[in-house]
């Protein structure tokens, strides 16, 4: 999939698997996600739906990277999460998108459609630098900002400012309704918080489902996925979040992990399944820089 000029900022399907028949035989037609995110799981739905289908069932379902949630809605859409749902993630500015559409999809789409009918350069850059209140305004501004920025980044700066420049899409859609009620529908019963991930230990009980989808381990010096927030996500996180899943596994809870396939991943990940999948990343600005990369799947089941 590319990005960038020339791209209508369509909210694609996933040919193959939203359309295919799901367990049982129903066929999924629930929300996709409503934000683009970089990172985003849309590539690896396959594998870890794989993974997943190993559970015949799980008590409560966390992700607590939930960034754009594309493992959520996915398996929201197949009817797999029967029990409580918390999704989290650091970044208040993407846990305020998730409140404004869950609390007030209406206002939110109210407010798209103004965005929409005054989308132009000067109204893109005054609305980066307005810092509205209302959880409603909040949700309609990072929305817009993401489908119409260039390449659709979510980057902040120090001071947590969103720093993007203008795209070049020819017809961004940024208000896609009935996405957008379908993805409050999906969030109406959902535990939605602003928290680091370590919140999960407290949270998960024996039985549940946890799966981790952090910033990745860079594959090189150079090719560095991890600064698009304030604060970036090194290796001691990297070790931290290891702790944080020995926990878990230790607590009888059912873990995933994804991450970029490096031997410093493997390592920390020894003890448990590491799987190498294959997905395609979309978030280098170099063209030729773009295409199949190898990732790790880790479970404890
Ligand atoms: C790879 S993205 C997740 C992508 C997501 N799975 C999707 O499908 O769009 C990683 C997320 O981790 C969040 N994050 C970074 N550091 C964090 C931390 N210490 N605690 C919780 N979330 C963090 C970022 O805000 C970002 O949304």
């Amino acid at each position: 999939m590319k990005h960038g000029a020339g791209q209508s900022g369509e909210t694609p399907r996933l040919p193959g698997l939203t359309e295919a028949p799901g367990p049982g035989g129903a066929v999924p037609k629930g929300p996709v996600p409503f934000l683009k995110w970089v990172g985003g799981k849309r590539q690896l739905l396959p594998e870890l739906l794989r993974r997943i289908g190993r559970l015949a069932t799980f008590g409560a379902y966390h992700e607590p990277f939930v960034g754009g949630g594309a493992l959520f809605f996915e398996l929201w859409s197949r009817g797999r999460l029967s029990g409580p749902v918390r999704l989290s993630d650091n970044n208040p500015n993407l846990i305020a998108a998730y409140e404004g559409v869950k609390y007030a999809v209406e206002q939110v789409i109210e407010l798209l459609r103004e965005h929409a009918r005054r989308h132009d350069k000067e109204h893109y850059y005054a609305t980066r630098a307005a810092r509205p209140d209302s959880l409603a305004a909040r949700a309609a501004r990072i929305i817009y900002l993401n489908r119409t920025c260039f390449n659709g980044l979510f980057r902040e700066n120090s001071r947590g400012e969103f720093n993007v420049p203008m795209g070049r899409y020819v017809n961004p859609r940024i208000c896609d309704e009935a996405n957008l009620r379908a993805a409050a529908e999906a969030l109406r019963d959902v535990r939605i918080d602003t928290a680091p991930f370590d919140s999960v230990v407290e949270a998960a009980a024996p039985g549940d489902l946890v799966y981790f989808d952090p910033p990745y381990h860079p594959v090189s010096a150079t090719a560095n996925f991890t600064a698009y927030q304030r604060d970036g996500f090194g290796e001691d996180d990297q070790r931290a979040l290891a702790g944080v899943f020995r926990a878990l596994d230790a607590n009888g809870v059912h873990v995933l992990l994804s991450n970029s396939c490096t031997e410093f991943v493997r390592g920390l990940y020894a003890d448990f399944v590491v799987e190498n999948v294959s997905a395609s990343r979309c978030v280098n600005s170099r063209a030729d820089r773009r295409g199949a990369v190898w990732e790790v799947l880790v479970g404890n089941f």
